[in-house]
């Protein structure tokens, strides 16, 4: 059973950190849909010691979303320190994580993200000094390395380890290659073989099957879910049950989607207001559909409205449509 120091997951399923996606709306979908663990999108911590409006926003947890996992990335040892402190003495999240993995330009050139890949002493350094002032455990979620050329993962997940980290997540690729080409899954193994910290797996895990063989093959504690989970929360569900019994419940019908969807607007107005949530839905609502016949041209509509009950209307007379459909064909 994955459980990182004192806090007990119900199950190894967690939802990765995803940025622009994994807000307070969506982690609590994830939650009731059975993870185990739900992780935060990333925290610069340099925006929350500057007390930046927006990034503050993020820091909140709803009670019901726990056990959660906040992500902090950043390249400086006092600004990370005072960042996991705010998070560690003025948030309800139960495990602060520490971002190396972020491959984007922007990131790295801050020496933050997969940047520390290629420096495992600075690894240990930085993971000791914030794992010894804070309170709640701290973890790293990484990558396996910078590039083909310089692939530290068992080098890194041990000094994460040697420094006080209390587990440690893995994204099976390196910085080079993005979100491109297979996740080294042999390379998970060698990790759970190296540590005796609890270990996350993650990359191509695409199906509920792929989650068992992850677990099965390399050994890993917990495995971690990204892609597949966006407008699919039923990825979740349906691997904490196959993990649970070995059984697959059903797909989800078109009309079950689009209830999901607009419960996750719903969540995300609350939030945000919205002008905001109407906008940042669009990406969701096309993930949503993904998949449904004739699809595509209601994605473009939506991309044009800006009223909750309009999307709405448009959704459920879409999947109508479908169901004529559907009933004329039979
Ligand atoms: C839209 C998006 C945003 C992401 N944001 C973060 C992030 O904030 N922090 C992080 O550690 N990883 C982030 N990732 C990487 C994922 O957590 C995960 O490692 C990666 O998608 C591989 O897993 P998958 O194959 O299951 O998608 C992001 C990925 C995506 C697709």
């Amino acid at each position: 059973m994955l459980q990182i120091e004192n806090i007990k997951m119900k199950n190894p399923v967690v939802l990765a950190p995803m940025a622009g996606v994994c807000n307070p709306a969506f982690r609590l979908i994830a939650k009731e849909f059975g993870s185990g663990l739900v992780c935060a999108e990333m925290i610069s911590d340099k925006a929350i010691l500057h007390k930046n409006e927006k990034s503050l926003r993020m820091l909140y947890v709803d009670e019901r979303e726990k056990p959660l996992s906040l992500q902090i990335f950043g390249g400086d040892k006092d600004s990370l320190l005072g960042a996991a402190q705010v998070v560690d003495e003025q948030t309800n999240a139960d495990i602060i994580d520490i971002n190396m993995g972020c491959p984007v330009p922007k990131v790295t050139k801050c020496d933050a993200g997969a940047r520390w890949l290629l420096d495992p002493d600075k690894i240990y350094e930085m993971v000791a000094v914030v794992a010894r002032n804070v309170q709640k455990p701290v973890t790293v979620k990484m990558r396996t390395g910078w590039d083909d050329d310089h692939v530290y993962v068992l080098e890194n997940a041990q000094a994460v380890e040697a420094a006080g980290g209390k587990a440690v997540s893995v994204h099976g690729r390196t910085r080079y290659q993005m979100y491109e080409g297979l996740a080294d899954w042999d390379l998970l193994r060698q990790v759970k073989e190296t540590v005796n910290i609890p270990v996350i797996g993650n990359g191509d895990v695409n199906t509920p099957q792929d989650a068992k063989r992850m677990l099965d093959t390399t050994g890993v504690d917990g495995v971690m879910i990204g892609r597949a989970a966006l407008g699919n929360p039923w990825m979740l569900y349906r691997t904490v049950k196959y993990l649970e019994d070995g059984t697959l419940p059903d797909e989800p019908t078109p009309k079950e989607k689009i209830d999901v969807c607009m419960l996750h607007m719903d969540r995300l107005i609350d939030l945000k207001g919205e002008k905001v949530a109407v906008q940042e839905m669009r990406k969701h609502a096309s993930w949503y559909l993904k998949g449904l016949r004739g699809s595509g041209k209601v994605r473009g509509e939506i991309n044009q409205l800006e009223r909750r009950d309009d999307v709405a209307n448009t959704m459920y007379r879409f999947v109508e449509g479908l169901n004529e459909e559907a009933a004329v064909g039979s």
